[in-house]
């Protein structure tokens, strides 16, 4: 049975319609970052996958060499292996690698039984190995059978072994916020409160989402817009006044040189999964009041994160989130 060569065409095609989804994704919610982690990883997945077709099909049509589908499915699924667990960014959880590892290999097992001589050609040594009577194929047989039971005892009793490194400690990163907080004597109501520093060039309150196209901007020459000189004034909290990068790093990713003291870690604000998910008001609140507010869910309360309330002004805090929204290139969450 042979596939018509004409419907091959088909197959990129889907590759590149599923491909769309996923570099969206890959951008990473930030306001169209093409230099972020995502992409990278993209290309150099895209890339491996048009390099090892490319392979096959030099070693198969051109040099003529006929590789078993035996010795193919071990290759293919640790490339499937490497892509997921190394080079997709974000990284994956254990239960959607071993998901996706599940599917790979129903994929890859399709692919070898495509037609009858292909699944002889995957099948026909396993099923020498198990029945015949010479001695490469006993020898194999014993191998086989002492290997792969022991592997499986050995990665059982590494399970089973008690480990003594430290209880996990479940915490709530993003515990319910209060209703309204009190701050220098004012009260802010979180659900209403805006941002008195988002303000665009003409003065009014700019939308969220619209300050993208300040993105990228220097915002430290002189005649910069109204909404760059607030993003400079909170960078001079953030690096200067307040000293946030001690902890929370140069670059915003949580690695500053205190960082490595703390358990919990400082926040890392280039991850999609602290402010980018945050209303700007539970920032405020955070910011403001720190670890020792930090409500009942979010036990142990062992968090480093000071309450700057009592070193900043009000609108030093407003500016600081200005700021750290700006620099990770995301916008705060919003309930439209
Ligand atoms: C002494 C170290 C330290 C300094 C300095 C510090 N932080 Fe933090 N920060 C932390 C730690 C640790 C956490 C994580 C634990 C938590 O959520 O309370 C955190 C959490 C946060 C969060 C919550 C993020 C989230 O996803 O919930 C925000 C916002 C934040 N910090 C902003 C700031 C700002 C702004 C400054 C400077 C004005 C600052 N931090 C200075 C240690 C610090």
């Amino acid at each position: 049975m042979k596939i018509n060569h004409r419907f091959s065409i088909i197959f990129p095609i889907i590759a590149v319609i599923l491909a769309i989804p996923m570099a969206v994704w890959a951008g990473g919610g930030g306001g169209g970052q093409f230099y972020s982690a995502g992409y990278y990883a993209l290309v150099i997945e895209t890339g491996l996958v048009i390099g090892a077709i490319f392979l096959g099909w030099l070693i198969k049509e051109k040099m003529g060499i006929h590789i078993p589908k035996l010795i193919q499915f071990p290759f293919l699924w640790a490339m499937c292996y490497v892509a997921l667990r190394v080079i997709l960014q974000p990284p994956i959880p254990f239960s959607l690698l071993a998901m996706y590892m599940g599917v790979c290999t129903i994929a890859i097992l399709l692919y070898c039984s495509l037609t009858v001589d292909s699944w002889k050609d995957f099948s026909h040594p396993i099923a020498v190995m198990l029945r015949e009577d010479h001695a490469k194929a006993k020898l194999s047989r014993y191998a086989t059978f002492l290997i792969v039971p022991g592997l499986i005892a050995a990665q059982t009793y590494n399970q089973m072994l008690p480990s003594f490194g430290e209880p996990i400690e479940l915490r709530t990163v993003h515990p319910a916020p209060p209703a309204s907080i009190n701050v220098h004597k004012k009260l802010v109501t979180l659900q209403t409160a805006e941002n008195p520093f988002r303000i665009g060039d003409d003065g009014e309150y700019l939308k969220v989402g619209d300050e993208s196209k300040y993105f990228g901007q220097n915002a430290w020459v002189d005649d910069a817009p109204k909404f760059l000189q607030q993003v400079k004034e909170g960078g001079i909290v953030f690096f200067g006044t307040a000293g946030c990068f001690f902890c929370h790093g140069d670059n915003l990713d949580g690695k500053g040189p205190f960082s490595f003291a703390f358990n919990p870690i400082p926040a890392n604000f280039a991850d999609p999964g602290t402010i980018s998910q945050l209303q700007e008001t539970f920032v405020f609140w955070r910011v403001a009041k720190g670890g020792p507010d930090l409500s009942r869910e979010a036990f142990p309360w062992a968090s480093a994160m000071p309450p700057w309330e009592k070193h900043l002004v009000t609108n030093e805090i407003w500016k600081v989130i200005i700021f750290e929204y700006w620099h990770t290139g995301f916008f705060p969450r919003t309930w439209e």
